[in-house]
């Protein structure tokens, strides 16, 4: 009797155990896996309204001290102090939402799930609005167009386009625009092309149709160009000003050649510039995803973003198609005979000799490196008549 007393206290003592291990084999996994996991991208928030949370370094810095001349745009400032009472600042982050209260997993999943759904602006929500009735999927006299490729002023190209709203807005006033739609254009240096640009995208753009901004992100001071970088800076800054539903990473050397190349919003990522003059209208290799590409919010902010790692010229791009791929995304394309670009004359920058060895990494390390990991210091904002330009500061901080 003793004996088997003895042995069902053992029994009882060894499924205690047992039962203990389980508990902290579930913490374990909730508290650790669901936060490294892809998910994770989806938590941050890039609209004004997000509370701030500071909890840890890893935050984008974004000063803005703003802004002469034309229309400014909103006026904050990065502090590390989560009290604001200061109403004309306003702070904001982009790590994930303070979720540290909740200690019930199933309330944390059901917060993350509320953050890709508020996150997301499907169609549904945009044709709540409209009064005016919904544009044309595919809008009239479309077709090849010309580019003129001579330098013209500034001044002479804003008369051209009343319509276009400060800031380079604009949407149509007969139709509800189908898309919304940022164009987002890393800049340094390139004063010549920017007229020529602009003259060439607004009417391009006002056919098709869509409701579009043009954003002009430049790069402050002197280290290697950071074209990546500047693009997840425009993502956010844009998206700061409104909720654009898609954004298109530009190059500013880059002049569509037919208008049936349609900047909307893309069901998979699409890369827009296959077919360009200067490479004969052929595509240099399958992969590429450079020049001009389109992704919608949910696309972009699911791989994180670009890097922010790729200093000097090339593999940015590879990079997002790596992303891309490892997210099960493919990469959609028009016609060659529709996707078709003239390029601008430029001096071409010495490519970056770290690329390859970053491209390696790509896979393993994307979840760390980019919208996430993002800091910069906006430096100026100003809303233009035909473009908001945003004057920044990525360099990293030692
Ligand atoms: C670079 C890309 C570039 C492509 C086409 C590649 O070697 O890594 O960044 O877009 O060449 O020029």
């Amino acid at each position: 009797m003793g004996t088997a007393g003895g042995g069902r206290a053992a029994r009882a003592l060894r499924l205690l155990l047992l039962l203990v291990l389980a508990l902290a084999a579930v913490e374990y996994l909730f508290g650790s896996i669901l936060d490294a996991s892809p998910l994770r991208t989806y938590l941050y928030a890039p609209m004004h309204n997000v509370t701030p949370s500071i909890k840890n370094d890893k935050q984008i810095v974004a000063k803005k001290l703003l802004t002469q001349g034309t229309e400014s745009v909103t006026n904050y400032t990065h502090t590390t102090n989560s009290s604001n009472k200061n109403p004309a600042k306003e702070t904001f982050n982009m790590t994930k939402p303070n979720l540290s209260d909740d200690t019930s997993t199933p309330l944390l999943i059901t917060k993350i799930m509320e953050s890709i759904k508020n996150l997301v602006t499907t169609e549904e929500d945009f044709r709540d609005e409209p009064s005016l009735p919904l544009c044309d999927e595919m809008p009239p006299d479309l077709g090849p167009i010309s580019v003129n490729k001579t330098e013209i002023e500034l001044d002479w190209v804003e008369k051209r386009y009343p319509e276009v709203r400060s800031g380079g807005i604009y949407s149509s006033s007969n139709c509800t625009a189908r898309h919304r739609v940022a164009i987002i254009v890393p800049y340094r240096d390139r004063q010549q092309h920017l007229a020529i640009f602009l003259n060439h995208m607004h009417p391009f753009l006002m056919k098709q149709q869509i409701e579009y901004g043009i954003y002009i992100i430049e790069q402050e001071g002197t280290s290697e160009f950071n074209r990546a970088k500047l693009m997840n800076v425009g993502f956010v800054e844009s998206q700061r000003q409104r909720s654009w539903q898609c954004f298109i990473f530009h190059d500013i050397d880059l002049l569509p050649l037919d208008s049936r190349n349609m900047y909307s919003c893309p069901k998979q990522p699409r890369h827009m510039s296959a077919s360009i003059d200067k490479l004969n209208f052929r595509l240099p290799y399958e992969d590429i995803f450079g020049g001009v590409s389109a992704m919608t919010l949910e696309q972009f902010t699911k791989v994180n973003g670009f890097s922010n790692k790729y200093w000097g010229w090339g593999g940015e791009d590879d990079d997002m198609f790596y992303r891309l791929k490892k997210m099960n995304y493919h990469i959609a394309r028009y016609k060659m005979s529709i996707a078709r670009y003239a390029m601008l004359d430029h001096k071409k920058s010495a490519p970056n000799p770290k690329r390859y060895q970053l491209l390696s990494q790509t896979s393993k390390t994307f979840q760390k490196d980019g919208l996430s990991t993002l800091e910069y210091e906006v430096i100026k904002v100003t809303a233009n008549h035909l473009y908001t330009h945003i004057l920044v500061n990525i360099d990293e901080r030692s």
